[in-house]
């Protein structure tokens, strides 16, 4: 057996860890044979506490062969003590009606303790997923505080691969395949209502997605409804998507950890110049893992079409981090 790994979960309470804990228990995130120390942490309030309490009395009655232990906290600071790998959940969900970014005042204050705690307490190498909304300018309070204690602001993401998967579905419901068939879907920008997945360079068992679907149908039904997925599903459940966010979640930090062969994956990280998006905000790219690290795929043709959404989308994470700029002081 390999020596365990210590995977922090926040938020852990809540709808979302109450699928992802049980996924990484099981070995979903980091594989069958690499046992976890499950690092949980909540909000220092008794009823919380005692309910992730019943949570990990579920886990325990699971006997899962990978928990090495369990551990509950309600400041990160001792909850990321030698954390490996943190999926930061923990955030208010939004509403009917409301969009991601109106949660930045009641969220923002959150991210940017945790990026320092991340730098005091966590591994030196530590990877960190933004789960909690809105999650790329989430991610740049946790990265920003975070480069203060010393991380590198690339071990910091935030999760837009729902929406990438949300995308391979969607097609591959349009054309007929299933989902294994599709590759090079990609997510630009933000975890919001103006993020643009783009299928310009998409194959479809092998053929290019342009040619087996209509342009009226990537604008008018394709990319709408990606986009506005997360509200669909708030308003049929009456609570936002938690096992599919899981899900996707486990996705990016699996690929993340042990490589994405060959597959490009789309990742919220820092913005570095590539394809024109200036540094200074947390945007969807796709990428490439492998060895532990994620790399901006290069190179790829952008066309008229793409360049206004994908400008669109960057212009809103630049409102969003003026509007918590105090944040990031
Ligand atoms: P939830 O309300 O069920 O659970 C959130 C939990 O976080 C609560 O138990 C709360 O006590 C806890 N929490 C709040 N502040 C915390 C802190 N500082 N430290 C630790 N825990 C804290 O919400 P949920 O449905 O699990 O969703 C969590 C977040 O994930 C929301 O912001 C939601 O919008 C977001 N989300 C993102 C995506 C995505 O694709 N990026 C998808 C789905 C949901
Ligand atoms: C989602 O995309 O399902 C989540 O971000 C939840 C939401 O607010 O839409």
């Amino acid at each position: 057996m390999k020596k365990p790994v210590k995977v922090a979960i926040t938020g852990a309470a809540g709808q979302i860890a109450y699928s992802l804990i049980f996924r990484v228990a099981s070995g979903s995130l980091l594989g069958p044979d690499q046992p976890v120390i499950l690092q949980l942490l909540e909000v220092p309030v008794p009823e919380v506490l005692e309910k992730l309490k019943g949570t990990v009395m579920e886990v325990d009655d699971c006997a899962f062969p990978l928990v090495h232990s369990i551990e509950i906290h309600s400041d990160p600071m001792s909850g990321f003590e030698g954390t490996d790998y943190a999926l930061l959940v923990g955030a208010r969900p939004r509403g009917p009606g409301m969009e991601r970014k109106d949660l930045l005042t009641a969220n923002g204050g959150i991210f940017g303790p945790q990026g320092k705690a991340l730098a005091a307490k966590a591994s030196k190498d530590v990877r960190a997923l933004v789960v909690g909304n809105p999650a790329n300018t989430n991610a740049l309070i946790a990265a920003t505080a975070a480069a203060k204690g010393g991380l590198d602001p690339k071990q910091i993401h935030a999760m837009v691969r729902l929406d990438h998967n949300r995308a391979v579905s969607q097609l591959a419901t349009k054309t007929g395949v299933h989902g294994n068939d599709i590759e090079k879907v990609i997510i630009w920008g933000n975890h919001s209502s103006t993020q643009y997945p783009d299928i310009s360079h998409t194959t479809v068992g092998g053929k290019a997605a342009k040619s087996l679907v209509d342009q009226a149908w990537v604008e008018k039904d394709f990319i709408p409804t990606v986009q506005q997925r997360g509200a669909a599903i708030i308003k049929a459940r009456g609570l936002s998507s938690a096992a599919s966010a899981a899900s996707a979640a486990v996705d990016h930090v699996r690929d993340w950890a042990l490589g994405s062969n060959g597959k490009w994956v789309s990742m919220g990280v820092p913005s570095d110049g590539s394809y024109g998006i200036k540094p200074g905000i947390v945007y969807g790219y796709p990428c490439i893992c492998k060895n532990g690290q994620y790399e901006i795929v290069q190179g790829l043709s952008v066309d008229e079409f793409s360049r206004a959404r994908m400008t669109v989308t960057e212009n809103e994470l630049r409102e969003e981090r003026a509007a918590i700029e105090d944040l990031l002081a």
